[in-house]
């Protein structure tokens, strides 16, 4: 078992918050009102998983329909088998079908600010949405692009990304979008792993008053691979970039002349959709493959329910993550643009140009639905009340928090300073690969408790169980795994099927491995304890320690390198590297800040680690495996008493201690 399965050392939690009464009224009717009406859906889409996702999929449209609901077994999965459809469709032309054009899509917000002391807005109707869609989607056909080819796209938070994605599930070409903060090396990686030679991008995005020089960085990945042969580039900030003519080409050239319709390419239920680079336990990212019809539907669904999200009961619906990780595609995107409530995109940071610029965006949009991660709550919190109390949050009505445990102090701050104590909490478990919530409350009937995600989403057959698949008892650690397939899981790792079985399907077996250890508490409430692998979460981004260890020792001065997460104030869990130097370096200030600068170049800066320290040697068994328990003491400044009799030696431990 892992050593985060100390169950001693969570927290006693037992507050219980019922939503508030008035929930229903206040969204306009709650989809899912009470235990009893979830509870009795819930043994029905267990016990007739196919009537119940069927029901769902006859919601949204198919040019033809499917054979069968589902078929095959873990790991080879098949939803809507023969059924025809395209996302693209769902997204737009249903809703201007069902005659909705004029309302509106996207709310997209620039983060510089001007006179007014607001950002630029930009607001798209489904309409808006279709044109700039189809002819985009036009001039990717005119640059070559074709149905089955991979897309990169690398771009800032601005209305063109979600454009971009869209115009390629039109024409039928899966999108692999990389987060505008990884490095040149990243996307050469990615490049190169997908074979895809065409990459969106902008000259620049706005962070933090500066300009993020990604079309400089793509054009340093060219440096090192020969794959990409096609780069557009969207002016955004203007910024002087270099231009290589034949293969770089402005987004507003290509786009001039096209047609303003572009017909959606009928895509079977199970061609893949995207690719999305991950983190795992080895040093190389994963391209999680997700496909067309199980995934729409289960979007579709999640998005609905668990933010009950109602057309025309004037919401606002907004999501903080950026596209670039699976939170910005499910929920930024594909699963709320088919429930037609407008989706905010915010361009940059939440403290810029203050402090208040996320509740200054709440209230000038009335938004109804938030949701956010728990890192950037702990932030909120630390810059102080006075900035959400600054501004009129009524609009108010769903909370939602992802991508890592939240500690009840934040979740408590969450429900009193941002939903005066009147909006449910949504406390959303899943992963990359699920494509979708998994374990979550429903916020018009699930009783919360702070740091709990709750109970399973319709279908999701979820347990915690031991290496032989045997449940553990109330309130013990285990395996978190999930028995049944579900519509939006993940098809493959691509180009890796070796991997793909060994990571999720061979522990366990019979059952999907999520990687995570959970346990399960009296009111049958799940409770996340971290992951079991070299993952960590750093501020709910999933980076592999390895991969942080290889970008350190490619270093010149790094012999050997041991990466561990650290508990971090704001981000949950901080990163912490142990350093051993070859012959003819020596420890300095001025190293560290070139090996910080270095994991910056290699992956990008979410990975520079938070801790270096450089050693003579690194703790190891004797038979040679690095103590990571023991480093993760180090780093977190306690001694729990662990184990050391298999240490090889013990003095290497005693310096690292005495070591500031
Ligand atoms: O450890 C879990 C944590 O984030 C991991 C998945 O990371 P990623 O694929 O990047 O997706 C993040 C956004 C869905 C999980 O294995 N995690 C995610 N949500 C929660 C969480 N841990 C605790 N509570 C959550 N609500």
């Amino acid at each position: 078992m892992t050593e985060t399965s100390n169950i001693e050392s969570i927290l006693q939690e037992d507050r219980v918050f019922l939503p508030p009464e008035n929930f229903s009224e206040r969204v306009g009717g709650a989809y899912i009102d009470s235990m009893e009406t979830y509870t009795k859906m819930y043994a029905r889409s267990i016990d007739d998983p196919d009537g119940f996702w069927a029901e769902v999929a006859d919601e949204l449209d198919w040019f033809e329909r499917w054979n069968t609901v589902s078929s095959g077994s873990f790991p080879d999965v098949k939803w809507f088998e023969g059924g025809k459809t395209n996302l693209c469709h769902n997204c737009i032309d249903r809703q201007i079908n069902m005659g909705r054009g004029d309302a509106t899509a996207i709310i997209w917000e620039g983060e510089p600010v001007g006179n007014s002391g607001s950002g630029e807005v930009r607001e798209l109707t489904y309409h808006d949405l279709h044109t700039e869609v189809c002819r985009f989607a036009n001039a990717l056909k005119e640059q070559g692009v074709s149905k089955g080819d991979i897309v990169t796209i690398y771009m800032g938070m601005v209305p063109e990304l979600a454009i971009a994605t869209l115009a390629c599930a039109r024409i039928g070409a899966p999108h692999s979008v990389i987060f505008g903060g990884y490095s040149s090396q990243a996307i050469a990686d990615r490049v190169n792993d997908a074979n895809s030679s065409v990459v969106i991008t902008c000259d620049g995005a706005w962070r933090r008053g500066n300009v993020v020089p990604l079309k400089d960085n793509v054009d340093a990945a060219t440096e090192l691979t020969d794959v990409i042969e096609t780069v557009i580039v969207l002016k955004r900030c203007e910024n002087e970039i270099a231009w290589v003519k034949g293969r770089d080409h402005w987004w507003h050239d290509i786009c001039e002349s096209q047609e303003e319709d572009c017909p959606c390419e009928s895509m079977d239920a199970e061609d893949m959709l995207f690719l999305l680079y991950t983190s795992g336990s080895t040093g190389k990212p994963k391209g999680i493959i997700h496909t067309t019809g199980g995934y729409m539907v289960y979007t579709y669904l999640t998005s609905k329910w668990v933010f009950n999200l109602r057309p025309d009961k004037n919401q606002v619906y907004w999501c903080t993550a950026d596209v670039g990780w699976i939170t910005g595609h499910s929920y930024v995107i594909y699963g709320v643009l088919p429930n037609g409530v407008p989706t905010v995109m915010y361009e940059g940071a939440p403290n810029f140009p203050e402090p208040d610029r996320f509740w200054e965006i709440v209230e000038r949009h009335k938004v109804t639905q938030f949701y956010t991660a728990p890192t950037a709550i702990r932030a909120f919190m630390k810059w102080g009340d006075e900035y959400p109390r600054k501004h009129d949050l009524d609009s108010l009505r769903v909370l939602g928090t992802v991508g890592e445990p939240i500690n009840p102090e934040a979740w408590m701050w969450y429900r009193e300073i941002i939903g005066g104590n009147n909006c449910p909490i949504v406390d959303t478990w899943w992963q990359t690969e699920t494509g979708g919530h998994m374990l979550t409350p429903l916020p018009g009937a699930t009783p919360t408790t702070p740091g709990s995600c709750t109970q399973p989403f319709f279908g999701i057959d979820a347990a915690i169980v031991t290496d032989d698949g045997i449940e553990v008892k109330t309130n013990s650690g285990g395996l978190l795994v999930i028995r049944k397939p579900w519509p939006s899981m993940l098809r493959g790792i691509y180009g890796d099927r070796e991997r793909f079985i060994d990571t999720y399907f061979s522990r366990v077996n019979g059952m999907y491995l999520a990687g995570d250890s959970a346990r399960r508490d009296s009111n049958e409430n799940f409770w996340i304890m971290g992951r079991i692998d070299d993952v960590i979460n750093v501020s709910g981004h999933r980076l592999g320690t390895m991969e942080v260890e290889s970008s350190l020792v490619s270093h010149e001065s790094v012999v050997e390198a041991a990466v561990v997460g650290v508990p971090h104030e704001i981000k949950g869990t901080g990163i912490a590297a142990f350093c051993t130097l070859a012959n003819g370096f020596d420890p300095s200030e001025e190293l560290k800040q070139s090996l910080l600068e270095h994991v910056g170049k290699e992956i990008g800066a979410i990975a520079k680690p938070d801790l270096l320290k450089f050693t003579d040697a690194l703790p190891k068994t004797r038979s040679g495996k690095i103590m990571r328990r023991l480093l993760r003491d180090v780093a977190a400044g306690t001694d729990s008493n662990q184990d050391v009799t298999t240490l090889e030696d013990f003095t290497v431990l005693a310096k690292l201690r005495s070591d500031d």
